[in-house]
């Protein structure tokens, strides 16, 4: 009995937890951040709930583990003086005591593969010995890559502090060009802090892959590190291909591929054998502990493991290795709620949590030493699993899930799903125990379920996602057939004909499968296919393309909606007053027109329950976005207050997220028949007023399928701007007249007939 239960365990149990603990695990995403990074734990987004108006995380309001905390901080505060100075600390890293060979390898070498256990310096200090190498002379710089933004933004600003550091040593006084987007800088999506002095540039692999389409040479790069190779993100995954025919072509530039797993090979074969560089590593054994039955709840589990350790084991700092944003809030705030319980005189324990949507210096927290007597735990997702290092961990609990973007085919689109880890997930996670001096690991699953039921390594993201972004890319660069395409992992034949065909629908394509002037031009900006359509078709049909812009901003940063836990009603009904009743993509416009029209006040962005980080965000993104249509002298244009036509670009982007009314208030969807509710946050929800047609931006997944951001169309339009799926039928009542009416001809014609016949007859007999 008890095999037959553990047998239908984690790849089942995820669902089932996926519902209950994870309200939004099956958030489908259409997304903010799909062309950039892997970055698993973006879509939790949803959630805000514990975030103010400010866009910070209010500790206090809706967590306990601050209160926890706010005891410690002034102590705390005072003792996280470094005792190190960092040319110490980066002499002490292992890659130091390899770095002139190191340096060699690359010199006879254009391509080099170096692997090094996480923490041996890879990220941090390559860059900084190429620069030091004289690899950024002649107007040369050195670029360096990151699957994650969280990591290329924290890197640059640690990086930038060992540059100005070494500055310092020199006698030079430091200046502007010292400061985190001086030398050393980095650039994101909608984000570049880099300036003409940067010499060192930390960047998402999405923004190296959009750079190659302006300059398919990169001729400013003197040398890439493309870092994280292992963790195989969709980009880094195109780029492998488009560097490779760089370093073809252009002697004079160095690629050094950096992985965390031995599993370098792959990596070398696929650039014809080149030579694989091992940094020595320096890690201590780790003692790995399995759970003893199977855990029904991981959440729960990783706080009695953690409450354990902090009574029971020696000092060290413990990590525990969550899914998402949403489990690592939960755990901080039962780990803090257990303590306060336990009164005051246990020992402290400092519980953070680190996900890709706490603010940077919530995030930076991580890294500092906690004061004397007291221990850390940090409950993070796979981002501390190699991109980060925290020094320090003596103790790892690992949940044996994390969050994957998977193309879900039932609703036809990439969707964050809690998913359990690889083997080689579970052995980095354990390693990270072991990096200051003997480490354990509490796994929360079967010494079964690691042997029977994880997989050996991740599946990579190119082989499970949606790929229209990455095949517009290719399509740009010049790639006629995809499927000739130099892939390390090709995708599956059905991905790639799945991508091509939507990017026809959309008319990014042509009936050979060529990119079409509207695909190009579509290329041009850093958006979702979709987005860019909007965009365009607004510019080219509608003369509203200002307005676009804005919506469009508005659906590439986080909802701007500030819904806190105790103050629901109040929120939704300052929410209800932007309304705008046919669409929600309206009611963003208007949320940003009214915003704009009080400058972006944070005062009154929060008297309205609006993040006023969040439309300052999406502030910056239009601003880049009018840059860039500006470029290409396409002058965003107003339609002036006549909305109908913004709704008609809406749906010449989303004509294939359709529905159609079925009964009151319930829709199904146009293509594939599914059933599809709107959310109940929308604008459209509840008003008493449900349109024949809507068009929707993404479906949400849960214990049905919710359509969010959604704005009614007319049917007509469906038919015009998507004519490939749609047409015009008939009313009932044209057909029947129509019958009638070939009824009635038929008739009339046959009784002429019969009339001559009988005419005809008669002449006969008379003769
Ligand atoms: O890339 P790899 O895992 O090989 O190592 P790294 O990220 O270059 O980290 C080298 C050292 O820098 C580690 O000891 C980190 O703790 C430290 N580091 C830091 O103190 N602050 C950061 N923001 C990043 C790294
Ligand atoms: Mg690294």
């Amino acid at each position: 009995l008890r095999q037959e239960k553990e047998k239908n365990t984690m790849r089942q149990k995820f669902w089932e937890l996926g519902g209950s603990k994870m309200g939004n695990a099956m958030r489908v995403k259409k997304d903010d951040d799909n062309d950039e990074e892997a970055e698993p734990d973006q879509a939790a987004s949803s959630s805000n709930a514990n975030v103010n108006a400010n866009g910070e995380v209010d500790y206090k309001k809706s967590t306990g583990y601050a209160s926890h905390m706010a005891k410690q901080k002034t102590e705390a505060a005072s003792e996280f003086a470094k005792t190190k100075s960092i040319r110490q600390q980066r002499e002490f890293l292992p890659i130091f005591s390899v770095r002139d060979e190191l340096l060699n390898v690359i010199r006879e070498n254009n391509v080099v593969i170096a692997v090094g256990e996480t923490g041996s310096g890879k990220t941090t200090q390559l860059v900084q010995y190429l620069l030091e190498e004289g690899y950024c002379t002649g107007g040369h710089i050195v670029g360096c890559t990151q699957p994650r933004r969280v990591a290329a933004m924290s890197v640059a600003k640690r990086v930038s502090e060992e540059v100005s550091a070494a500055v310092q040593e020199t006698g030079r006084a430091l200046t502007e060009v010292d400061q985190l987007g001086g030398t050393v800088g980095y650039a994101i999506r909608f984000e570049d802090c880099t300036s003409p002095h940067t010499k060192i540039k930390y960047m998402t692999d999405g923004v190296l892959l959009r750079e190659t389409l302006s300059d398919p040479d990169i001729n400013h790069y003197s040398a890439i590190v493309m870092d994280e190779a292992h963790e195989r993100s969709l980009n880094s995954d195109i780029l492998f291909g488009v560097l490779r025919k760089v370093v073809a072509r252009r002697s004079d530039m160095k690629l050094i591929v950096t992985s965390a797993t031995l599993s370098a090979d792959t990596f070398s074969n696929y650039f014809g054998g080149v030579p694989v560089f091992r940094i020595p590593g320096r890690t201590f054994p780790v003692e790995t502990y399995f759970a003893k039955s199977v855990q029904e709840d991981y959440v729960m589990a990783a706080v009695k493991q953690a409450l354990q350790i902090h009574f029971n084991h020696e000092p060290g700092d413990i990590l525990i290795f969550m899914t998402g944003q949403e489990d690592i809030e939960g755990t901080c705030t039962v780990l803090a709620e257990k303590m306060e319980k336990l009164g005051g005189d246990s020992p402290p324990l400092l519980v953070l949590p680190m996900y890709s949507q706490l603010p940077a210096d919530l995030q930076a927290k991580i890294f500092e030493t906690a004061p004397k007597g007291i221990r850390k735990c940090i409950v993070s997702t796979n981002v501390a699993e190699t991109s980060l290092t925290v020094d320090g961990i003596k103790y790892v609990i690992d949940s044996g899930f994390c969050k994957l973007k998977v193309f879900n085919p039932k609703i036809g689109m990439d969707a964050l799903v809690v998913t359990p880890i690889s083997k080689a997930n579970a052995n980095q996670r354990s390693g990270r125990a072991g990096r200051t001096g003997k480490g354990y690991a509490f796994r929360l699953y079967t010494d079964r379920q690691f042997r029977e039921e994880l997989m050996e390594n991740a599946v990579p993201e190119i082989q499970r996602t949606n790929l229209s972004n990455v095949v517009l890319l290719l399509k740009s660069l010049g790639v006629k057939n995809l499927l000739d395409f130099n892939f390390m992992s090709p995708p599956p034949e059905e991905n790639i004909m799945n991508s091509l065909y939507q990017l026809w629908i959309l008319g990014a394509l042509d009936n050979n499968g060529d990119l079409t002037p509207m695909g190009r031009n579509m290329s041009d900006f850093p958006l979702d296919p979709p987005l860019s359509k909007m965009l365009l078709y607004a510019h080219e049909h509608g003369r509203c393309s200002s307005e676009v812009l804005i919506i469009v901003s508005m659906l590439s940063v986080p909802s701007v909606f500030f819904r806190p836990k105790d103050r629901e009603e109040e929120s939704d009904a300052a929410r209800e007053k932007f309304f705008v009743p046919e669409s929600d993509h309206l009611t963003l416009l208007n949320v940003y027109l009214r915003a704009k029209q009080y400058k972006f006040d944070a005062k009154w962005c929060n008297q309205h329950f609006i993040h006023s980080k969040g439309i300052r965000k999406a502030r910056e993104v239009h601003s880049q976005l009018v840059d860039l249509m500006k470029q290409r002298r396409f002058d965003p244009q107003s339609c002036d207050g006549s909305w109908d036509v913004i709704r008609k670009a809406i749906c010449s982007a989303y004509f294939y997220n359709s529905s159609k009314i079925k009964g009151i208030g319930e829709y199904i969807n146009m293509l594939s028949g599914i059933p599809a509710a709107l959310h109940p946050s929308s604008a459209l929800f509840g008003l008493g007023y449900t349109p024949d047609y809507v068009c929707y931006h993404e479906l949400i997944s849960t214990s049905k399928e919710y359509m969010s951001c959604v704005t009614a169309v007319d049917g007509y339009w469906l038919a015009e701007v998507g004519s490939m799926l749609f047409s015009v039928k008939e009313s009932y009542e044209t057909t029947l007249l129509r019958r009638q009416k070939d009824r009635a001809e038929q008739a009339k014609m046959e009784q002429e007939l019969q009339k001559k016949q009988k005419l005809e007859e008669e002449e006969r007999q008379k003769e």
